[in-house]
């Protein structure tokens, strides 16, 4: 939430900001802002709404100057408008900062700065880290920024920058990411990877509670009490050109197209079909830990949790190990039962969801053994957690989830498989006969997507439709909850996932001629049920589009239209089945005219509770 970029170099500041701002947009969108310090000055230019209104502004009114901050908003402190937009000043105008999250005591601060003198002329939290800072400003920045750090109560990224002390940028991360870019005679500052690709692949990961200090000849970082301290540099191996819509009309259809080859990364160097072995590199538990474990918790957020129940029907049918699936902003409020004998798997593909962070916190606190599914390198989640397996599908930007998604159902398989065959909860046949069906999954995508002209077709038939169901049932139902979810957040048409068997129990009085059902009814243990579903759905004259095997022509007359998929274990369907329910929310969003990459009210990662 929220997109940060800071520089400092050669180059003009406003230009590196405000193209590190486009690949951060899916942070935020409401409005934004850059400053620069030009001729000794601070100069900003703010605007509501997306980018693209910055970008006007700025070519009418550029800005000139080689150190500046900027920032793409998503509000909680104050509605979407030029004066709540970021950089904020202090009263003098010297100072401005740039702050992703939220600041828990702005209100007492404001007060006691308001009665000192301070004039407010925001509605915002990060207001009263200007006036702090100048408050405690004596000539040197990121002194005045070490003391306002000991009065702050919350979570900030922060990039602060001031016209009296023009040479220096100045972040400080605490439960909110921040990363810093290495160049040569440059140094950046961003909330997340893409926005520095173009410029650099050698990165820093801030951790909780550093501050650091970028010149253009050198970055330094300090603990908060100011003792320096040394963190690593990564080398980021995604490419720049992958952060890039290559194309397509969207992010979203992109990274939908690109899962045959983000699944086949994910397992490569980790399936071995001709050893008939798993090996995954960063999973380090001991195999006798491992098989002492009697309960696995998955935890994770929205798409994520998705994943996590497939999950669920992984751990339980090939580890035999009870499995609970849990959403992270209500795991960590309640009392889970968390010990040395449990698991606690987090999904996330930012890795800086702070539910789910918060509810690794909590698991590594009870002495759960925790290991993350996770996208970004250097995320929070991957660097606390005790393992991490690392799904390798590039910089996801679509804001509505896709290629992560498989990402982390391959990477659960990889797991469950793995453990498994290390426990011999699974005879050796049967863990030969998966993982090579496993190893087709990337082609059987490609089979999937040929279908994509057909499922166009479904959505300009069923756009204007106002409600829809998605039914699936056993390894499906997730599929179908992510169905709804996909269509909900980017064409928002109201949509609900159930599992077909639960309609009788109250959903299927919704059933009439106004709200059409999107039923998962591939080949299974299950099958049958699911056409008696199907068939009583359709008694109360319900429209049914299914997703079928191909092949299966019993289908073709009991529904209205159908997408065929190819034959596949059950257990491995869900890979395939999300598939035309991204495709399908997509296209109707299309039809709609909605904005497919940044829908309304949303951000990609949700880095505040
Ligand atoms: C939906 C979507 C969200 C995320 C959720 C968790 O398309 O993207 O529901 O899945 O916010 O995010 P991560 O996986 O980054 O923790």
């Amino acid at each position: 939430m929220c997109g940060i970029v800071g520089y400092i170099g050669g180059k003009n500041a406003g230009d590196v900001i405000i193209d590190g701002l486009k690949r951060l947009e899916y942070r935020g969108y409401d409005s934004a802002g850059i400053a620069v310090i030009s001729e000794g000055a601070i100069e900003s230019r703010r605007s509501v709404g997306k980018l693209a209104e910055l970008g006007k502004i700025l070519r009418s009114k550029p800005l000139k100057g080689l150190t500046g901050i900027g920032h793409t908003r998503w509000a909680t402190h104050g509605k979407p408008s030029e004066e709540n937009a970021h950089p904020h000043t202090d009263c003098s105008g010297k100072i401005v900062v740039v702050h992703n999250g939220i600041i828990e005591n702005y209100l007492e601060l404001k007060k006691i700065l308001a009665s000192e003198g301070h004039k407010f002329k925001s509605e915002t939290d990060t207001e009263v880290i200007a006036h702090l800072i100048e408050k405690n400003f004596k000539g040197d920045l990121f002194k005045a920024v070490l003391e306002t750090l000991k009065t702050v109560k919350g979570a900030y990224a922060l990039g602060v920058i001031s016209s009296d002390d023009p040479d220096t940028v100045i972040g400080a991360r605490q439960d909110a990411p921040l990363i810093v870019g290495l160049g040569n005679g440059e140094n950046f500052l961003a909330s997340d990877i893409p926005a520095l690709l173009p410029y650099t692949r050698k990165m820093i990961f801030l951790e909780e509670g550093d501050v650091v200090k970028l010149n253009k000849d050198g970055v330094k970082v300090f603990s908060k009490d100011g003792r320096e301290i040394k963190r690593e540099t990564k080398n980021i191996t995604w490419d720049a050109v992958q952060a890039e819509k290559g194309g397509y009309k969207h992010f979203m259809l992109k990274e939908i197209y690109e899962q045959p080859q983000t699944i086949q990364d994910t397992i490569l160097g980790r399936l071995f079909i001709g050893e008939q072995k798993i090996y995954l590199e960063d999973v380090k538990i001991d195999d006798k830990k491992l098989n002492g474990l009697n309960k696995v918790y998955i935890v994770a957020c929205g798409t994520s949790y998705h994943a996590g129940l497939v999950g669920k029907f992984l751990f339980e049918n090939l580890v035999k190990v009870t499995a609970e699936v849990d959403i992270a902003s209500e795991f960590r409020y309640r009392s889970p039962v968390l010990d040395k004998k449990t698991l606690t798997v987090v999904i996330s593909q930012s890795g800086e969801t702070a539910d789910t962070i918060a509810a690794l916190r909590l698991a590594k606190q009870s002495g759960s053994h925790t290991l993350a599914i996770c996208n970004v390198v250097g995320s929070t989640v991957s660097r606390e957690a005790d393992d991490v397996l690392y799904t390798h599908c590039g910089p996801e930007i679509g804001v509505a989830s896709t290629k992560a998604f498989t990402g982390q159902l391959a990477a659960l398989y990889l797991i469950t498989l793995d453990w498994a065959a290390k426990k011999g909860s699974i005879k050796k046949d049967e863990f030969v006969r998966l993982i090579n069906e496993f190893w087709e999954t990337p082609s059987r995508i490609r089979e999937v997507l040929k279908a994509d002209p057909q499922v166009a077709a479904l959505a300009k038939e069923f756009s204007q439709k106002r409600d829809f169901l998605f039914l699936g049932r056993h390894v499906n139902y997730p599929i179908a909850l992510e169905g709804a979810l996909k269509l909900k957040e980017i064409s928002y048409i109201h949509a609900e996932g159930y599992p077909a068997g639960e309609m009788k129990h109250g959903p299927i009085a919704l059933i009439d001629e106004n709200m059409p059902l999107f039923v998962v009814a591939t080949k299974s243990a299950v099958y049958e049920k699911v056409l008696g579903n199907i068939e009583e759905a359709k008694a109360r004259g319900g429209t049914v589009i299914a997703l079928a095997t191909a092949g299966d022509k019993e289908i073709t007359a009991k529904t209205d239209g159908q997408i065929y998929l190819p034959e596949v274990d059950e257990f491995f369907a869900p890979l395939l089945t999300v598939i035309p329910l991204q495709l399908f929310a997509y296209h109707v969003a299309e039809v709609l005219g909605c904005d497919v990459d940044q829908p309304r009210n949303l951000a990609k990662s949700v880095t505040v509770e």
